[in-house]
């Protein structure tokens, strides 16, 4: 990125002495200038009035690269030289290509997503946090941070003595090499039924789940199975949406790291008995409810694992920022698990570098997708739904496309991505799939549109497309500059994106770039007669192709090079 802020601070800090850069404002309307910087906090420093200094301001300052400057009550607003900016942004560019937005980082971020639980479907509530994860954790990657994946699989827990009973009675019924998750489904729901109708099945479940944890071999055996056959199933789905980690490990992983939370909490005097369970007060932190570490049965929950994990990556990975991207309905749960974290005696680095990204509901319109099981849907079928859809509309547009259905997966899963990602995530989300498949709206099919139509120029062009062909001065037409100043703008908006843990501003941003080219291609003839011209503009647009194509990557949508 070329620093243009600090070209501008530069100069008005030779003449004034004070630190200005964070002031500097990029002006929306390029037509009242680039940069504006407002006088009004100099005024008293100074003792004059904002226009007075602004006035003086833009006599002394003189500068080749700035165009002009004007005084604008009380505000600088500069013109930057646009050739000069063209060539420098460009050179930079080209300079960077595959590297372009990328900086130096030692610090370790951990992104924790996806997490779904062993033996139960993937439904769309997993689907958010893992195209939101996967998302951060590339933006983070790309930026240079050391980055670590994290899938915090749910596979501890009661249920798994139910399934055992289950799969003990019945196993023999199922073949559970073909959906597992299915039959694994099956198996809990009738196994839960004769629980009801019948104690000592109920008191069965308990004594597998005890066996369980004391690591009986059957019981162990099976509980692998169930693990080993989920995690294929979910990796369908991580395949489809291209997502992997780093680290899978289980909520089950922590077990044996839990006496030391509970020891720690001990020492440190935070543990107290209420009914029978062991609780952590955490009024004194405005937490009304106290966290439970121990069940007055004596089993260890949810918070306790996460604690524990919360140790391990501590020592194990030496993080600086450690996120969790779960569901709002977990909101109060992560409160006191990181509450509670100040009493585990941990370098407050890691206290500090907890951060729930949490996130809104996935909500399906009425009547679309409404299953055997009330509202529950499965994420493979939303997919699928989204895939056949767009698979209809490019025979429509393109029946001669040779390899259909790899573009339709593209298409169609990028469309269930991008609209995951375009607006805040503690948003709720409607799941309309007409809207997400739209052409011609604020989807990924535009995006990939507008990559493919790029594409198909760049293709009718049959000399190589090189910076020292470029003539700056015939860029200078209103959507050519305002592309270049976009294409600069990458860098912030990656940063965007990490200061606040949320994706938006990168889906919006290529929005943006997509529908400034689209003006551009109306305004110009790319393939023009003049060859300055012309390679002048098949350069532009490469760029732009290739930030299209990196920034959904980045999002974790694959771009189609014909559609
Ligand atoms: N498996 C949990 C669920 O599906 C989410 C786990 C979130 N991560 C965590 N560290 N607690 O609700």
């Amino acid at each position: 990125m070329v620093d243009f802020k600090k070209i501008i601070s530069s100069l008005i800090e030779k003449e004034i002495n004070i630190d200005v850069y964070n002031s500097i404002k990029e002006i929306e309307d390029p037509s009242k200038g680039d940069y504006a910087f407002p006088c009004f906090s100099l005024s008293k420093e100074m003792h004059k009035s904002p226009i007075e200094i602004a006035d003086s301001l833009c006599s002394l300052i003189k500068d080749e690269r700035i165009e002009k400057i004007e005084s604008v009550s009380g505000y600088l607003n500069f013109f930057i030289n646009k050739e000069y900016l063209i060539k420098e942004v460009l050179t930079d560019y080209d300079n960077n290509r595959d590297n372009y937005g990328k900086e130096d980082h030692k610090e370790t971020v951990l992104v924790e997503y996806s997490s779904p639980n062993i033996a139960k479907p993937f439904h769309v509530g997993h689907l958010r946090s893992t195209v939101i994860g996967h998302a951060l954790y590339n933006v983070y990657k790309h930026l240079g941070y050391n980055t670590i994946s994290i899938n915090h699989l749910g596979d501890y827990g009661t249920q798994f003595g139910k399934l055992i009973e289950g799969y003990k009675l019945w196993g023999n019924e199922y073949d559970l090499n073909d959906k597992p998750i299915d039959k694994l489904v099956e198996i809990y729901v009738r196994i839960n039924a004769l629980c009801e109708e019948d104690e000592t099945v109920l008191a069965r479940c308990r004594e597998n789940f005890k066996l369980l944890e004391e690591g009986d071999e059957y019981c162990v055996g099976l509980w692998k199975k169930f693990s080993e056959l989920s995690l294929k199933d979910f990796d369908k789905i991580y395949d489809l949406l291209g997502v992997k980690f780093d680290v899978i490990k289980g909520e089950s992983f922590y077990i044996d790291k839990m006496p030391e939370v509970i020891s720690i909490l001990d020492k440190n005097n935070k543990l107290t008995v209420s009914e029978g369970a062991k609780v952590v007060d955490l009024e004194d932190q405005g937490i009304k409810t106290p966290c439970i570490i121990v069940k007055s049965d004596g089993s260890s929950i949810y918070a306790t694992r996460d604690l524990a994990a919360i140790l391990y990556r501590a020592r194990t990975f030496d993080y600086t920022k450690s996120l969790y991207v779960v569901a709002c309905e977990q909101d109060l749960a992560f409160k006191q698990v990181f509450a509670v974290a100040k009493y585990l005696d941990l370098d407050e680095k890691y206290v500090n570098g907890l951060e729930h990204v949490s996130f809104g509901m996935y909500r399906l319109p009425e009547g679309k997708f409404s299953t055997r099981k009330g509202n529950f849907v499965k994420l493979e079928d939303i997919l699928n739904a989204s895939i056949n859809k767009a698979k209809e509309t490019i025979m429509e547009k393109n029946p001669e496309l040779d390899n259909i259905d790899e573009v339709a997966t593209k298409v169609g899963v990028g469309a269930v991505v991008f609209s995951d990602l375009y607006n805040s995530r503690i948003k709720d989300e409607v799941f309309d799939l007409d809207e997400m498949m739209k052409f011609n709206g604020e989807t990924s099919p535009y995006i990939q549109y507008m990559y493919v139509r790029i594409k198909s120029i760049l293709r009718k062009n049959d000399t190589e497309v090189l910076l020292k062909n470029v003539k700056y001065d015939k860029l200078l037409e209103g959507s050519a500059y305002e592309l270049i100043k976009l294409i600069n703008k990458f860098n912030d908006v990656l940063n965007s994106v990490i200061s606040k843990n949320e994706p938006y501003f990168l889906s919006r941003y290529l929005i943006k770039l997509a529908t400034t080219y689209s003006e551009y291609y109306n305004e110009v003839k790319i393939l023009s007669d003049d060859e300055e011209e012309r390679n002048s503009r098949l350069y532009l647009v490469t760029v732009v192709s290739e930030i299209l194509k990196t920034g959904c990557n980045l999002l974790g949508i694959e771009m189609p090079e014909r559609m």
